[in-house]
């Protein structure tokens, strides 16, 4: 091994122990400005290629074909602004009437993480209540308020006994999963919902490439109009089969998440456009 292999397997190493160990989330927590002091730089290069570029790029598409923004040089219209909500925390929640849930009202965030959406949901809306749920090993690095509720639980398994919510809401989850394994995960869900229960994916819709004879479907199901913008002869989904096969990700169409709350035993009765790329997609017991 030559001096520089040398050098990179120490780094690996010591990267390797500080994430076993644990420190590197606590440091960040307790002192988030200096989470980078003393590393090796490894670690700020992957924060910042993973979790602030990736999510960068997601927004690309976004940023070019909003007419409004679309030839914009402000900072705050760039993708990377859009993709971290630097304009608009909110964004990612508009759409939906959450100030129209009566005071009490409970939503259960699905795989919410340490529940950074929650945490912003009952801020803006001081009449709900929260519970976030994830793996053990992620929501202990969440905090618990008064009105957010962290849960550890596996979404494959039956949901833990309580009263229905109004709402199971799952932000970026199924695009994780193919079919027969999101079915799996929302069928848990309509089995502890209430007939008033609610269901809410937050999800990337992907227009199909050509343009679809379904408008009478369409008209069944409000909010999902066709607005595309894009201009021919690019093809209407912007070349995202390809996005999807570099991405490994398993974004749908609206008739594929159609099918999946048919299957699940969900019907999808509504969609929100949000400002961002991705729709609220709301289901109801079937
Ligand atoms: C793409 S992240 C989305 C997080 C959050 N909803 C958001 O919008 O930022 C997927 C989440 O699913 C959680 N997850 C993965 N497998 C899970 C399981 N079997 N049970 C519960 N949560 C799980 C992960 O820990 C992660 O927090």
């Amino acid at each position: 091994m030559n001096p520089a292999q040398d050098e990179s397997r120490q780094k690996l190493e010591g990267f390797a122990a500080e994430n076993e160990g644990g420190s590197c989330c606590s440091t960040s927590l307790r002192r988030p400005a200096q989470k980078f002091d003393n590393k090796s730089g490894l670690l700020a290069l992957m924060g910042c290629t993973v979790d602030e570029d990736f999510k960068a790029s997601d927004y690309l598409m976004e940023s070019l074909t909003t007419p409004e923004i679309a030839k914009s040089d402000r900072p705050n219209d760039s993708a990377m602004c859009l993709a971290h909500g630097i304009k608009d925390p909110g964004r990612l929640l508009d759409g939906f009437g959450w100030k129209d849930l009566p005071k009490g009202s409970v939503i259960v965030d699905v795989g919410g993480g340490t529940g950074h959406v929650s945490m912003l949901l009952a801020k803006t809306h001081p009449q709900l209540k929260l519970v976030v749920q994830d793996r053990h090993q992620t929501i202990a690095h969440g905090r618990e308020t008064k009105r957010v509720e962290l849960q550890g639980h596996d979404f494959f398994d039956p949901q833990p006994p309580r009263d229905p919510p109004a709402l199971y809401l799952l932000r970026f989850i199924v695009h994780d999963w193919a079919d027969s394994y999101a079915a799996k995960i929302l069928r848990r869900l309509r089995e502890a919902a209430a007939p008033t229960t609610k269901l809410m994916l937050i999800e990337r819709i992907i227009p199909y490439a050509c343009k679809a004879n379904d408008a009478e479907y369409r008209k069944s199901i409000p909010g999902t109009e066709d607005d595309s913008v894009v201009p021919k002869p690019l093809l209407q989904n912007l070349g995202v089969v390809n996005l999807n096969g570099y991405l490994a990700e398993i974004q749908r169409t609206l008739q594929e998440f159609d099918r999946l709350y048919a299957a699940s035993g969900w019907k999808l009765v509504q969609v929100h456009k949000t400002k961002g790329l991705a729709s609220q997609i709301i289901g109801a017991p079937a």
